[in-house]
């Protein structure tokens, strides 16, 4: 049988969706009240990070204790993986080793290569191009908000919403991309000029599901969810000074949210910088959900795993 991995979001298809955002109401209900659920027991995931992380380390490993599993988590630093072992040669031995791997790295063609070789499923913990697990707390926090009693699917309540996208053409705004086009909602695009989704790289159809903005503002209006990242990304260190210039129009600040749909929520993957890419107004203030979007990456990758090892589970 075919491994089921999770390297971007279209891996999985609108109905595996429905399931994993119902599933990870269930375990975060469960979670709430102490109940234990362990059915991962003497299951392992090794959690590979080539980046920093705070969230996705502490998300994963958590959830997968709470599953009942264990966790061995390795870095470039502490690893053969910093000394030039071949990727290859790394995914078979981990993978004979382990139940399940995670990886934070650079480029997707990596992980790409270490799920071809690898054993067990692999998950996207955040690659230069795609940050599909974010997405996915990012949806179901949407849905925890604004869902209605008496919807028959939880992808019901994301149908033709407008997600505005302000600030860099990154790995959340291509993920957000492939989310619309699946699910059925339009991303407003806004990003400074040199700093655009490269639509090949995203995957996705031009002008399918998202249209570009030149005024972020333009962007905002009539949005349900305004969201944006960090100007600079894990890797582009050496841009920051030129990023700063050319973003400086790009901050989410009340006059946008002003713009948005007067019940909008606004989310940011987090780290924030406070005064960068975000007001300190936006993202304390009433309309952020931040803490919950980052406290969901931990109930929906829960589901998520579950799903990757058992399949549905009733
Ligand atoms: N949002 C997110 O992935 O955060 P970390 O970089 O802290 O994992
Ligand atoms: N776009 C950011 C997200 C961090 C969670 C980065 O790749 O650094």
């Amino acid at each position: 049988m075919a491994i089921q991995h999770y390297l971007q979001f279209t891996d999985l298809g609108a109905d595996e969706y429905a399931y994993l955002f119902e599933r990870a109401a269930l375990i975060k209900k469960k979670f709430k009240a102490y109940e234990k659920h362990q059915p991962l027991a003497d299951r392992t995931l090794a959690m590979i990070f080539e980046k920093a992380s705070t969230r996705t380390r502490v998300s994963f490993e958590a959830g997968m204790y709470q599953l009942g599993g264990s966790v061995v988590h390795l870095t470039t630093g502490d690893s053969q993986l910093g000394r030039a072992e071949p990727i290859e040669d790394s995914a078979k031995v981990i993978s004979r080793m382990v139940d399940l791997v995670m990886i934070r790295t650079f480029g997707q063609d990596k992980i790409a290569r270490f799920a071809a070789h690898s054993r067990v499923p692999v998950i996207n913990g955040l690659t230069n191009e795609f940050h599909p697990c974010q997405i996915l707390a990012d949806l179901f926090t949407f849905i925890e908000h604004r869902g209605q009693a008496g919807q028959a699917s939880p992808l019901d309540c994301l149908k033709g919403r407008v997600v505005a996208w302000v600030g860099d053409g990154n790995n959340m705004a291509n993920t957000w991309l492939q989310a619309a086009e699946l699910l059925g909602f339009t991303v407003h695009l806004s990003t400074p000029s040199g700093y655009e989704v490269d639509q090949a790289v995203a995957g996705v159809r031009a002008n399918h599901s998202y249209k570009v903005f030149k005024d972020p503002m333009d962007a905002c209006h009539g949005a349900d969810l305004v969201t944006t990242d960090v100007w600079t990304s894990m890797g582009y260190e050496a841009e920051n000074e030129a990023r700063r210039k050319a973003f400086a129009d790009w901050c989410v600040d009340a006059e946008m949210m002003r713009a948005a749909k007067p019940d909008a929520l606004f989310m940011h993957c987090l780290p924030a910088h406070r005064g960068e890419e975000v007001e300190a107004e936006v993202i304390d203030g009433p309309q952020s959900v931040v803490w919950d979007e980052a406290e969901n990456r931990m109930h929906v990758q829960k589901a998520l795993m579950e799903y990757l090892l058992l399949g549905r589970l009733e």
